[in-house]
């Protein structure tokens, strides 16, 4: 497996990534914004960022890994990498939200020692519940 690679503001994302994002999300967000920063690891993973160096804060956006590729470490991987370098670049403050029925993610960001905080009521637009989960 190749190393994890970065793409910045205003990139446009490698076909898999879009396909892999709509796959698992319903559509892809496209290129990536004046915050926004990708962490990938080619053909397998991908973490998507907002990142206010200025402010000191991240949030992870969306994490996917290729099915096939599932459970053999390469998300706990990336998402250890990504707090690495943002921390690096000046981030402090961390935060995601996941849907209460996301019960492998909670997993994962459990076992990298992020911790539920709160809940975001009706969050997402079908009315699911997000939990909000810090780590720092
Ligand atoms: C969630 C996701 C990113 C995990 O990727 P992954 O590479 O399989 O995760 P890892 O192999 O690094 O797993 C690390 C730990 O997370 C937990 N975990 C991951 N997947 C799990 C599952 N399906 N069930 C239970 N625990 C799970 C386990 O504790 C695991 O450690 P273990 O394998 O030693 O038991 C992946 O399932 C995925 O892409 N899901 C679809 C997209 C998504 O829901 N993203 C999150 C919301 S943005």
């Amino acid at each position: 497996m190749t190393g994890i690679k970065i793409l910045g503001p205003g990139s446009l994302l490698p076909d898999w990534v879009e396909a892999l994002e709509s796959l698992e999300f319903g559509s892809s967000w496209g290129k990536l914004d004046e915050f926004e920063i990708l962490y990938l690891i080619d053909k397998h993973a991908f973490a998507r960022w907002r990142a206010i160096p200025k402010l000191g804060e991240a949030e992870l956006l969306r994490v996917a890994v290729l099915q096939t590729n599932r459970r053999t470490g390469i998300a706990s991987r990336l998402m250890s990498e990504s707090l690495k370098r943002l921390a690096a670049n000046g981030c402090s403050s961390f935060r995601l939200e996941v849907r209460t029925s996301n019960l492998p993610a909670q997993k994962l960001y459990e076992s990298l020692g992020w911790r539920q905080m709160s809940v975001r009521k009706a969050y997402y637009s079908d009315g699911e519940d997000a939990l909000v989960y810090l780590v720092n």
